[in-house]
């Protein structure tokens, strides 16, 4: 299951790719502009810091389907390796997929709130949806069900389209998307970083070292 970064924060997405077996970087337009760095530039600076190899997601603009095909083709000349482009799953997002796809650019289908928006999506060619799991539940909905029935449609339609789970307030929505079958998840750097907030741990690796050095003095394992 692939574990993404959803942030342009160069030093959140430099100390995150250190540490953790990170897959790519997932951006949309709030998070770029949140930088208040110029998009090109600042979409460079994440690829050297991830590796040109790691798949980074970037989202178009534009209404029509037209401009938003020159917008990813724009976006794909611009930028080095492995990019895929998001679009919002709108009547024109779908036909600008359709076309997409038939030239070979990677899309990921972006804003899915219901399991037949990702039907629509996988239809289209996308190589990816990405539903919007904690927004859906702030509509009172189900985030992890929906992920769960898009799952469902995918294996049994035979789609070649991963579904890469998105939107996310807490762990225990990323741990129930992963028991869905989500083929991905994208979180926050917060969120990642959550994953690992377990008190015990520090307790249990602080009881190892006390009792090592209460035998062995200061002499370390190598000694
Ligand atoms: C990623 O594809 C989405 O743009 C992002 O996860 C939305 O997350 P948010 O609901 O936390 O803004």
């Amino acid at each position: 299951m692939k574990l993404f970064i959803d942030s342009a924060d160069i030093n959140k997405i430099k100390m995150l790719t250190e540490y953790y077996s990170i897959d790519g970087v997932t951006t949309n337009p709030s998070i770029i502009v949140k930088e208040g760095k110029p998009f090109l530039p600042l979409l460079k600076e994440i690829q050297s810091s991830l590796g040109v190899e790691k798949e980074l997601f970037v989202q178009t603009i534009a209404d029509k389907a037209e401009n938003i095909v020159e917008e990813a083709e724009y976006i794909q000349k611009s930028l080095q390796g492995n990019i895929v482009i998001k679009i919002p799953v709108t009547s024109e997002g779908l036909k600008a997929i359709k076309l997409l796809s038939g030239i070979g650019i990677r899309t990921l289908a972006t804003t899915v709130y219901t399991p037949l928006n990702a039907y629509l999506a996988a239809k289209a060619g996308a190589n990816y949806v990405a539903p919007y799991v904690n927004r859906i539940d702030n509509l009172t909905g189900n985030g992890i069900q929906v992920v769960k029935d898009i799952v469902e449609i995918f294996v049994k339609s035979n789609f070649n389209c991963e579904v890469l789970a998105a939107s996310f307030k807490n762990t225990q929505q990323v741990l129930e998307v992963c028991l869905a079958g989500a083929h991905g998840v994208t979180a926050s750097p917060d969120i990642i970083e959550a994953f690992l907030k377990v008190p015990s741990i520090k307790e249990n690796v602080e009881t190892f070292s006390r009792e090592w050095y209460e035998l062995y003095g200061n002499k370390s394992l190598l000694d």
